[in-house]
């Protein structure tokens, strides 16, 4: 898996002060599927992104610990990065709840389907330098291509609201907002998205 060019390695080394995509398109990413040796990485990479956010938009976010990240992976959830000459620009963390471990990492939603159908994408990130290039559409049709290959027939995320780049791009992966919530903890005001894949849904070509 820590093939050098592949490597999340080189994200810490080398990223976040230079361009990590010049700005001619987004051929050439790759997803590459994490695991638990990941998590240092995953941590940074999640750190950054929050660092980078103005202190209006820090709802939009929320980094996990490195003991939540190992707890993720150990629980049998996943995570995906997308790589591009050999740096990380983007990432998701992928829950598949179990009765075992059922958190779900939805804040207020009534969940509309059993727990073991279900898959939330968490932690959508794209490095500062590659936003507006297709790197976050390309993580959530990954995502949803894990969910397939998974079982995992109903979908869910959550966005917040003074978020429109997020929540448009799950409406524009045919994951559209089905109700409303509210982070009591800060007051963030929320959409709920959920998709079931069972209905025939047609992936876009990555
Ligand atoms: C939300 C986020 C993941 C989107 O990733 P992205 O790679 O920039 O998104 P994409 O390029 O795939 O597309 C997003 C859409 O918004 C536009 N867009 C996104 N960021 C933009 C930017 N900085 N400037 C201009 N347009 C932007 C894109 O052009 C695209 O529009 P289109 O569908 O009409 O073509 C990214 O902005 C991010 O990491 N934000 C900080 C963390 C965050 O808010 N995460 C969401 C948690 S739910």
């Amino acid at each position: 898996m820590n093939n050098q060019t592949e490597s999340i390695v080189a994200y810490v080394d080398q990223n976040i002060v230079e361009p990590v995509i010049q700005p001619v398109g987004y051929y050439g990413i790759k997803i590459k599927e994490c695991a638990v040796e990941d998590v240092d990485h995953l941590h940074a990479f999640q750190n950054m992104i929050y660092d980078f956010l103005h202190e209006d938009e820090k709802g939009f976010f929320l980094p996990k610990t490195k003991s939540f990240l190992t707890d993720h992976f150990n629980a049998g959830s996943q995570a995906i990065s997308a790589i591009h000459n050999g740096q990380v620009v983007g990432q998701a963390l992928i829950v598949l709840p179990t009765v075992q471990s059922p958190k779900t990492g939805m804040t207020d939603m009534a969940l509309p389907a059993p727990l073991e159908s279900l898959s939330i994408i968490q932690g959508l990130a794209v490095h500062p330098k590659a936003r507006g290039l297709n790197v976050g559409n390309i993580l959530i049709q990954a995502w949803l291509q894990v969910s397939e290959d998974e079982g995992r027939d109903n979908v869910l995320a959550e966005t917040s609201q003074d978020n429109p780049y997020s929540w448009a791009l799950f409406n524009k992966n045919d994951v559209p907002i089905v109700s409303e919530g509210v982070d009591l903890t800060d007051g963030t005001a929320l959409y709920n998205h959920h998709c079931s894949l069972k209905t025939g849904r047609q992936f876009a070509c990555i």
